[in-house]
């Protein structure tokens, strides 16, 4: 088995180590950092005729391994999807598929059309948590679903890391917060709700990110702040104890105290982050419904402690209280008038210690199985992930335009 990997940052390289301790050959590479394509491969011997620093020169080679994976930036899948398709490569893709909702179905279009399986990288439908919550819905031991509160807690950390500094921090430059945070959040819902959407409600806006919440006397980097040692966002203080481990390794490639410094000096994750070119929500509250009258809402918000999801699940017989940083999901059944009248188990979910609690490998393995084998559709085939990503189009333009959105007029629009 062997994949050519387009895009070797740090998505990219979870799948390539993946597949390299699974013996599965990466023929060649494409990545435009230099630095990054020499550390990819030498880690997976890779030989330098087939490192490139321009996809166009990977895909010139034709066909040349079974599949490709493609881990470059939002607005740049839709180019290489297109270009993989044309070599005749079935694709492991990061999601989003494409920030825009008219190349999300035309790539679906295109890979239908070629006999293509394209598995976007929606790794929560294989992480054993999400994968027992479904199983417990389905089993119709609470009935049917009526209601759904769900919540991602992105952790202020992380927000200022990814959504303020870093790649995500614009959706000009990547995709609006909902498409690049929550088409996994929007996705497990259809998942579970085993759905689809009809109308969507959105309100939400960036309130804390920027200048006008900066401390008195702080300056544009870390690096020469006076408030830096009273600011909880200070980078040296964050990224400094943990060299070599998320997300400080996302700062610089080499783990050391001076490459740290140096990024931190000169790059985008020493900004002061009230003083950085972000526009994306730090918060959000939706309203979502789905065909079969389930109803739920949706909040997405920077200010938690935790990175984690919770979600409380309300049946016509029970409820379900579940929360994947616990690793926990707690099920009551309603058996009388009283309110103590409930039978209450806990389940503690086993993960592995994968990326995404497991969500990393499962896919992985997935993807390479399904190569090899007629296997049913894969769980996040290419058609089953359009519909999250057409969800969060119509969340953002609600959430623009103030007005209830359609999913089926939205998706008429497009066409
Ligand atoms: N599935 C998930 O849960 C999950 C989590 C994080 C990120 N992502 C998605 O994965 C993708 C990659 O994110 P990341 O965190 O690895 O970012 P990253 O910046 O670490 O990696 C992207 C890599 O692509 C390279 N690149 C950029 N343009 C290129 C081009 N034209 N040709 C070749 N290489 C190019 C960059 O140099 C970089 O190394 C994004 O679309 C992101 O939204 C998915």
């Amino acid at each position: 088995m062997k994949y050519v990997l387009i895009g070797a940052g740090s998505r990219g390289t979870i799948y390539g180590s993946w597949a390299h301790q699974h013996n599965i050959e990466i023929a060649a590479i494409a990545e435009i950092r230099p630095d990054r394509l020499e550390f990819a491969a030498k880690e997976w011997n890779v030989p330098s005729e087939r490192c490139f620093t321009d996809p166009d020169d990977l895909f010139a080679l034709g066909k040349i391994a079974d599949a490709a994976i493609i881990a470059t930036m939002d607005q740049d899948h839709f180019g290489h999807v297109m270009k993989a398709l044309d070599c005749g490569y079935d694709i492991l893709l990061e999601k989003p598929i494409s920030p825009n909702p008219k190349e999300c179905i035309a790539i679906e279009k295109k890979a239908n059309a070629l006999g293509k399986k394209i598995t976007v990288c929606h790794v929560l439908r294989y992480t054993n948590f999400f994968s027992k919550l479904r199983e417990i819905l389905r089993s119709g031991e609470l009935g049917k679903i009526v209601a759904i509160k769900h919540a991602e807690n992105i952790g202020n950390f992380h927000m200022a890391h990814s959504f303020v500094r870093g790649n995500w921090r614009n959706d000009q430059l990547s995709s609006p917060i909902i498409m690049q945070k929550s088409c996994h959040d929007l996705d497990i819902l259809l998942w579970l709700t085993d759905s689809h959407c009809t109308r969507v409600a959105a309100f939400g806006s960036l309130s804390y990110f920027k200048e006008e919440n900066a401390p008195a006397g702080s300056s544009d980097r870390c690096c020469n702040c006076a408030a830096a040692d009273s600011c909880r966002f200070n980078a040296y203080s964050a990224y400094g104890p943990i060299l070599g481990q998320w997300p400080a390794d996302v700062v610089c490639l080499e783990q050391t105290p001076e490459a740290l410094d140096r990024a931190l000096k000169t790059g985008p994750y020493g900004r002061c982050v009230y003083r950085c070119d972000n526009n994306v929500c730090d918060h959000m509250s939706m309203i979502l419904e789905f065909e079969n009258g389930i109803t739920a809402t949706f909040s997405l918000h920077a200010q938690s402690t935790n990175i984690h999801r919770d979600i409380h699940i309300m049946c016509e017989d029970g409820e379900i209280w579940a929360d994947d940083a616990k690793r926990e999901i707690i099920i009551s059944r309603f058996i009388g008038s009283e309110a103590e009248d409930v039978v209450t188990r806990t389940i503690k979910v086993q993960t592995n210690d994968s990326g995404h609690g497991g969500g990393d490998s499962g896919i992985m393995e997935d993807f390479t199985a399904s190569l090899t084998s007629n296997c049913a559709e894969s769980r996040s085939s290419i058609s089953r992930s359009v519909e999250s990503h057409l969800m969060a189009c119509a969340i953002e333009k609600a959430r623009l335009t103030g007005k209830v959105i359609e999913l089926n007029a939205f998706r008429k629009s497009l066409t």
